[in-house]
């Protein structure tokens, strides 16, 4: 059987499902930034790429070399070929400008460069996140693209994916038709498209959370947790195994490959923010693909998609993964 390879199947899909030109050449030259990207964490200590920048990004986190540099590789990469109208980013303030000199196009891109930067010197996978959206239109206006801009809700996403660097590289694409997972073919350079129909089951026994926070979480979640420590002598009658990677990207690859729920609930050590995580790069791609998948994702009140955003930067808290524990914990935040 002849290999698909991400460019075939774009093509394909464009045919198919009318998906448009630009769109599938945004998808592929982010798809050629995440090849750099893998390239650069690859050689780690070899090419001087561990440790830190000495520098904070907009939430106060310290920047990673590599969050810097993958940062500046996906930029690169797409602010020339006239598909954007702008870009955002975790380790940017404000909207990116596509300079003057290029044209212009009609999609925004949102990404975090770098997730799970506090694995990177430790050799344990991370990744990046990307959520697309349309530019609204600007009737005429001239100058720089504002904030307002992005701030649509996750249903809006046209595409939204991600590349996990581990010891594989995949990258697990959403084009709103299920959920394609292509594997990185390092001698031919090109993604292979190797998982065809990932489906997350709607039962699981794996839970992720980190349990650190236990004493600062809220009611429903302290409840819930203590629900699946209790395993088959608790009221849920089975079992739970648990799995902390602390890199989203790896946690949400384990959930769309066999299932469980990943859960970063808002806690009282920072009251004034609804979570850790954030909307617009973490929390809508991710759902979205959770979805596209056959599971539930919502931020225990209300489905994540369908929040408005009022903020690039904005945190939510999450629960994403097989659909039938996403209920039950967003259930007891009812209760
Ligand atoms: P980032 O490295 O982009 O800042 O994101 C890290 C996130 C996410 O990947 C992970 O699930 C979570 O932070 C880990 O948080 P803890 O350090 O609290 O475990
Ligand atoms: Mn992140
Ligand atoms: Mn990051």
């Amino acid at each position: 059987m002849s290999r698909v390879t991400l460019s075939r199947y774009l093509i394909e899909q464009t045919r198919s499902h009318n998906t448009p030109a630009d769109l599938r050449f945004l998808i592929e030259v982010v798809a050629r930034a995440c090849k750099e990207i893998s390239h650069a964490v690859s050689k780690g200590a070899l090419g001087g790429v561990l440790g830190s920048m000495g520098t904070e990004n907009v939430q106060g986190e310290v920047q990673k070399k590599l969050d810097v540099i993958s940062n500046e590789i996906l930029l690169e990469a797409n602010e020339w070929g006239g598909h954007l109208a702008g870009m955002a980013s975790e380790e940017m303030d404000n909207a990116y400008q596509i300079p003057g000199k290029y044209p212009k196009g009609a999609y925004l891109l949102v990404f975090d460069p770098l997730d799970g930067s506090s694995n990177i010197d430790v050799n344990v996978s991370v990744g990046t996140i990307f959520s697309v959206l349309r530019c609204p239109d600007r009737n005429g206006a001239e100058g720089d693209l504002g904030e307002e801009a992005f701030l649509q809700p996750g249903t809006e996403q046209v595409a939204a994916g991600y590349a996990i660097y581990g010891p594989q590289t995949m990258l697990m694409l959403t084009l709103g038709d299920g959920v394609k997972g292509f594997t990185l073919d390092r001698e031919m350079g090109s993604f292979v498209l190797t998982h065809d129909n990932i489906r997350v089951p709607e039962s699981t026994a794996e839970f992720a959370i980190n349990m650190s926070n236990q004493r600062h979480w809220e009611a429903p979640v302290k409840r819930y947790v203590s629900e699946l420590l209790a395993g088959k002598e608790g009221p849920l009658g089975k079992n739970y195994n648990m799995r902390w990677i602390a890199s989203m990207v790896a946690d949400v690859h384990r959930i769309l490959t066999r299932g469980g729920l990943f859960m970063y609930p808002r806690d009282a050590r920072e009251p004034e923010k609804p979570g850790k995580l954030r909307l617009m790069y973490e929390a809508n791609p991710m759902s979205m693909l959770i979805e596209q998948a056959g599971g539930a994702a919502t931020n225990g009140t209300q489905r994540i998609l369908d929040i408005q955003p009022t903020s690039l930067h904005q945190r939510v808290a999450v629960f994403l993964g097989s659909k039938e524990e996403v209920e039950r914990v967003t259930a007891y935040h009812q209760d």
